[in-house]
C-alpha cells in the first residue's frame, strides 16, 4: 500500500503520522511545493519510528509527482489555511486553483486513485475535484464529516461527562460554521438519547460550539487546526486501508439521496476499500431536511463561484 499525502503544512504532516503510527501503509509520499518542508518533516517523523515502533518508510519530496506513482489513496490538504476571523469559503479563490492543480497532477501518476480532499472550503473543493477529475464519484471523498463528528462528540463528552468514544453522533450538510448540522436528536450514549441527560439549552450549547468548533480554535491559535482534521482524515484512510466499512460522515456527490443532486455535502457513509461505498440515506425530521437544503443552497452558491475564476 503506497499513500501519498500533498500538503506538508500542519495538516498534512499530522495526517502523514497519524498514517505512520497505525502502519497503514508501507510506504507514505509527503509532498509540498515549498522547498524541503516535505523532506525535513518527513526526515522527523522517521525519526520518531524508533522509539514509537512503526516500519512505515515515509518520503519527503519537493513537487516530484513522479514519486507519487501508484498511490492507492491520496489525501490533499493543500492550499491556504484560514486566519483569525475568516470563513473557509474565503480561501475559495486561491485554494481552487490550487487544488485543481494538484488533482491533475496527481492522476497524470495514480488515474485509478481514491482522493480525499481536505483543503477549504471543502464542499466546493470535493465538487471541484469531482467534476475536474473524471474519477468515479465514489473515489472521491471529502473530509469535514469526521472532524466536525468528533468536535460534536469532544463537546457532548463535556456536557455529559463521559468518555467521547462512549458517544455516537454524527453531523452533515456542509463544512462550513453556518452549514454543519449537528444531528443533536439522534445523538446517543451507548445508546440512550443524550436528550434524556441534556437540558435543551445545553444541547443548543453543544451544537453551537460544534458549529465555530474549527472559528473557536483558529482565534485561539491563530490559524487553521491540525490535530483532529489530521486524526479525522486518517480514520477515513483507515477505513480504506482495512476495508472496515465504518460508517463516517464524508462530503460526497449526491444524486439524489436526501434530495439533492449536483453538488458535494456531508452524509454518512460506508467507507471501505473502493472508497466511499454506500450513502445512508435515512429520513431526516421536517426542520433537519429543511436545514440540509438551507446549507446545500449555501454549498451551491460557493459552487457557482468556481464558474467566475
Ligand atoms: C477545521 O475545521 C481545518 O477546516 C478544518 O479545523
Amino acid at each position: 500500500m503506497k499513500i501519498t499525502v500533498v500538503g506538508a503544512g500542519a495538516v498534512g504532516a499530522t495526517c502523514t503520522d497519524n498514517i505512520a503510527r497505525k502502519e497503514l501503509a508501507e510506504e507514505i509520499i509527503l509532498l509540498d511545493i515549498k522547498e524541503g518542508l516535505a523532506e525535513g518533516k518527513s526526515i522527523d517523523m522517521m525519526q520518531t519510528a524508533a522509539l514509537l515502533g512503526f516500519d512505515t518508510k515515509i518520503k519527503g519530496v519537493t513537487n516530484d509527482y513522479a514519486a507519487t506513482a501508484d498511490s492507492e489513496v491520496v489525501v490533499i490538504t493543500s492550499g491556504l489555511p484560514r486566519k483569525p476571523g475568516m470563513t473557509r469559503e474565503e480561501l475559495i479563490g486561491t485554494n481552487a486553483n490550487i487544488v485543481r492543480t494538484v488533482t491533475e497532477n496527481i492522476l497524470k501518476y495514480s488515474p485509478n486513485t481514491i482522493i480525499i480532499v481536505v483543503s477549504n472550503p471543502m464542499d466546493t473543493m470535493n465538487y471541484l475535484t469531482l467534476t475536474t477529475s473524471g474519477l468515479p464519484k465514489n473515489r472521491v471523498l471529502g473530509m469535514g464529516g469526521a472532524l466536525d463528528s468528533a468536535r460534536f462528540k469532544f463537546y457532548l463528552s463535556q456536557q455529559l461527562g463521559c468518555s467521547p468514544s462512549d458517544l455516537n453522533a454524527v453531523v452533515i450538510g456542509g463544512h462550513g460554521d453556518t452549514t454543519m448540522i449537528p444531528l443533536i436528536k439522534h445523538a446517543t450514549w451507548n445508546s440512550i438519547p443524550v436528550s434524556q441527560f441534556l437540558s435543551q439549552e445545553q444541547q443548543d450549547k453543544v451544537v453551537a460550539d460544534t458549529m465555530v468548533g474549527g472559528a473557536t480554535l483558529t482565534k485561539l491559535i491563530g490559524t487553521s487546526a491540525w490535530y483532529a482534521p489530521g486524526a479525522g482524515t486518517a480514520a477515513m484512510v483507515e477505513s480504506i486501508v482495512r476495508d472496515e466499512k465504518k460508517l463516517i460522515s464524508t462530503g460526497v456527490a449526491l444524486d439524489g439521496e436526501y434530495g439533492q443532486k449536483d453538488i458535494s455535502l456531508v452524509v454518512p457513509v460506508i467507507i471501505g476499500k473502493s472508497g466511499w461505498e454506500k450513502i445512508i440515506d435515512f429520513k431526516l425530521s421536517e426542520a433537519e431536511q429543511a436545514a440540509f437544503n438551507k446549507s446545500a443552497d449555501a454549498v451551491r452558491n460557493m459552487n457557482d463561484v468556481l464558474k467566475t475564476l
